[in-house]
């Protein structure tokens, strides 16, 4: 009989507490699963520029729409002030499941307006058409990083801010590595140097070169997060709560950057607390 009573306070405690649960998450659903596109900034300080520069991130957009025409992302970026004086497109822009045309829309108009950098990720190796989206990149004016770098020249006022852009091809078909020794070698120590590479967790094997910057996406903000308490629940290849799901790294004197990513209907796990976004870089003279 106390054994019945017992129990049956307990299933009381566990509906409650299921039904307060259930009332939070459907009272908040907006932030918890907003997918509305966010724009998110941060500052890196060098003694390798005498003005500022601005990079903008466009990663993990795996084909996913954002209006008519792209526009929602299209209008985000023109809204910027300053404008970027380059972008970079760190892998997995097309995906290997969703059709391409949304991914094909968003490249043909940023190439329009501004210098792009782009390297490949994992899903554009798994469409089995990797070099393909390489030359059709190339076709729209995108340089395509696979192991080589190009300077950029950013007029401000009467200086000239020249930038290191370099990049390596997502390692899941390739030899990265060799790539990665590749650029690794091209750095010149008197420029700011940015290595684009779509896997945030080769960080550390990516800093036996003296790159100031390393731009990575992939790992989708974690999936879920909880702000100030848990960066990110879950991501590929870095397991249950990874070390470099999402923000800004320092180790040593050089920097990563892991954009949170564009993904949205293509992930098949609601974001939760984690809105795609378009993320800007700013490098700063110290
Ligand atoms: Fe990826």
């Amino acid at each position: 009989m106390r054994q019945g009573n017992v129990r049956r306070r307990t299933l009381l405690v566990i509906a409650a507490l299921t039904a307060v649960s259930g009332a939070v998450v459907w009272q908040y659903r907006r932030d918890i699963f907003d997918t509305r596109l966010t724009v998110r900034t941060y500052r890196v300080e060098t003694d390798k520029v005498t003005a500022p520069v601005r990079l903008a991130v466009l990663s993990d957009l795996h084909s996913c729409a954002y209006g008519a025409g792209q526009t929602e992302l299209m209008n985000a970026l023109e809204a910027l002030a300053p404008q970027p004086d380059a972008l970079l497109l760190a892998g997995d822009i097309v995906d290997d499941e969703l059709p391409e045309e949304n991914a094909w829309s968003v490249v043909s108009q940023i190439s329009e307006s501004y210098r792009c950098f782009y390297v490949t990720g994992n899903h554009e190796w798994w469409t089995g058409e990797a070099e393909r989206i390489c030359c059709q990149m190339e076709g729209y004016g995108v340089s395509v990083l696979r192991g080589n770098c190009h300077l950029v020249s950013v007029e401000k006022g009467d200086a000239v801010q020249i930038l290191q852009i370099c990049g390596i091809d997502d390692p899941d078909f390739l030899n990265s590595r060799e790539q990665l020794a590749q650029a690794g070698g091209q750095i010149d120590r008197d420029l700011f140097s940015v290595l684009l590479a779509h896997r945030p967790e080769g960080f550390r094997s990516y800093l036996e070169y003296p790159f100031d910057l390393v731009v990575s996406g992939h790992a989708h903000g974690g999936q879920w997060r909880i702000p100030g308490l848990v960066n990110g629940f879950y991501a590929p290849s870095q397991g249950f709560f990874p070390p470099y799901a999402g923000g800004l790294y320092r180790i040593g004197e050089a920097h990563l950057l892991v954009s949170r990513g564009l993904a949205r209907e293509s992930t098949r796990i609601p974001r939760i607390f984690n809105p795609p976004e378009i993320v800007v870089v700013d490098i700063l003279p110290r």
